[in-house]
């Protein structure tokens, strides 16, 4: 439909085919956007997201997304590569020591906490700082960051993500408000159903974490691609008065308390 058409803007975390930026960024090419692809350096190594530049036209510009030097070099980069301001920028970074390593969230190591917290959510204010002080967006441009419901409710072996994404979406109320004020932009987080990426999979028991969701949301999990169409829609001018919000992508999940396919494991056929 070219609902992007003649929108610019910055991807951040496409890994590989499964990620969720990934399918964001050929959804994206498809409503006729022009990005560039940005990645840590470390990500770059393998080299994937190379195919996707190709296919969508874009550059890729390496950044470590915790690093304000990187971070000033890709807008500039980018802004010169596309040739003016940006219409958009999707953040979907997420990345936690404690969960790679195992650690309960009872023993968390601070170390590794501080760093998944650098990362995952504090990463976000510093592309917005970036973008803010470079004054490089758009009027009616729009800043996008994938959450994920733990940010409100217990899931155990999500760990310090959870604290993470809580931050996340803190971050882009509080920002939002600057954003909104002063340049006519909007910021919001999109609090996705689990989906199987190389963070989602990371996470001890995801295929229960998956199969749970699926059975309570009255429309089944949401998948990358439904994602990725719902990141176009908030990149596009029918969005233009939304911000300040965490907005559920996830099926109904959200609001369901009980399905009856997930009643039927508890059913006492003796009473
Ligand atoms: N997969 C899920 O179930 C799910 C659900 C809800 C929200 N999310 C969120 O979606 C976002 C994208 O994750 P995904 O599931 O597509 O997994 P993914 O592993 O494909 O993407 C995570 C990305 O973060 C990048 N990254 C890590 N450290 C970085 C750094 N220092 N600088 C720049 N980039 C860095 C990785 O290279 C990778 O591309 C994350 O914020 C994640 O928490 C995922």
């Amino acid at each position: 439909m070219g609902i992007l058409d003649g929108k610019k803007g910055i991807i951040f975390g496409a890994l590989n085919e499964q990620s969720l930026a990934w399918k964001v960024a050929e959804a994206a090419h498809k409503e006729g956007a022009q990005f560039t692809l940005t990645n840590a350096p470390m990500a770059m190594r393998l080299g994937e997201i190379n195919g996707l530049a190709e296919k969508t036209g874009s550059k890729v510009i390496p950044a470590d997304a915790t690093s304000m030097e990187d971070l000033n070099n890709l807008f500039e980069e980018s802004m010169e590569e596309l040739g003016g301001k940006l219409d958009f920028i999707l953040h979907s970074i997420g990345m936690s020591v404690n969960v790679r390593k195992k650690i309960p969230y009872p023993e968390m190591n601070y170390e590794y906490q501080h760093k998944g917290w650098d990362v995952s959510a504090v990463s976000f204010h510093k592309v917005m700082q970036t973008a803010w002080k470079k004054d490089a967006m758009n009027e009616w441009g729009s800043i996008l960051a994938l959450s994920y419901i733990a940010a409100q409710r217990v899931f155990p072996d999500y760990n310090d993500m959870a604290d993470n994404k809580s931050y996340l979406e803190s971050i882009a109320r509080n920002f939002g408000y600057y954003f909104g004020k002063e340049k006519k932009v909007r910021v919001n987080t999109i609090s996705q159903s689990p989906t199987m990426t190389t963070a989602g999979i990371g996470v001890t028991g995801f295929g229960g974490f998956l199969g749970y969701a699926d059975a309570i949301s009255p429309l089944g999990n949401a998948s990358a691609d439904d994602c990725a169409n719902y990141c176009v829609s908030l990149f596009s001018d029918y969005t233009k008065m939304v911000t300040l919000q965490n907005l559920f992508h996830d099926g109904g999940f959200s609001y369901t308390g009980i399905s009856k396919e997930v009643m039927d494991h508890f059913i006492d056929d003796k009473l």
